[in-house]
């Protein structure tokens, strides 16, 4: 994996989230930004052209829920121009409602992913996975990796927990 060109892609939320209060630096964020440095690929943060997502918790969940029911696709700010030139493509963000926020699906409808490996990378706060990598797996059609799963308030409060975890991870993966 070493000589391969890596992108991280991720969505991530500040404002209050669970079991962390409000928080300007998102937990999906620092976790991408862990996995990019470990392995020297590029950043690339899925942003809302309209973003309009409420700041407070309970309200966003709703938001989220009427979203995912619908499958919307909610319209994203920019892309990544240089897409097709990466082997390898993390795709990151938190769990919503059992799956992704349904603006990584915007993203993932824009590109051609043959050729690529994908791997799903998430923060959560019980779920885990969840469906997301075989969600993943059949909105890109792409060879897919072991995903990574790191607790939210553990990347926010306890980074170098949250660091070894996701290290450990990526060794096992051949980064
Ligand atoms: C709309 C919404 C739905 C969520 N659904 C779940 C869920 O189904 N399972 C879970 O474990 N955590 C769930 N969470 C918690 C988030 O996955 C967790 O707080 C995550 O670390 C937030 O990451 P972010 O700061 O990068 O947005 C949900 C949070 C929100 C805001």
């Amino acid at each position: 994996m070493r000589n391969k060109k890596i992108l991280v892609v991720y969505f991530s939320k500040t404002g209050e989230q669970y079991s962390v209060g409000n928080i300007t630096e998102g937990n999906t964020a620092i976790v991408a930004k862990m996995i990019a440095e470990q392995t020297g690929g590029s950043l690339f943060e899925i942003k809302l052209k309209n973003n309009t997502y409420p700041v407070a918790y309970t309200a966003l969940t709703e938001v989220a829920k009427a979203e995912k029911n619908s499958n919307a696709r909610p319209e994203i700010a920019s892309d990544v121009s240089d897409f097709d030139s990466y082997d390898v493509v993390f795709i990151g963000g938190p769990v919503w409602w059992e799956d992704l926020p349904m603006a990584v699906y915007t993203f993932i409808d824009k590109h051609d992913w043959s050729g690529k490996i994908v791997v799903p990378f998430l923060t959560h706060e019980g779920s885990g996975l969840t469906s997301v990598p075989n969600n993943l797996k059949n909105a890109t059609g792409a060879e897919m990796l072991d995903g990574l799963a790191i607790y939210g308030h553990i990347a926010q409060n306890e980074r170098n927990k949250a660091k070894e975890n996701v290290v450990n991870q990526l060794n096992k993966l051949g980064f």
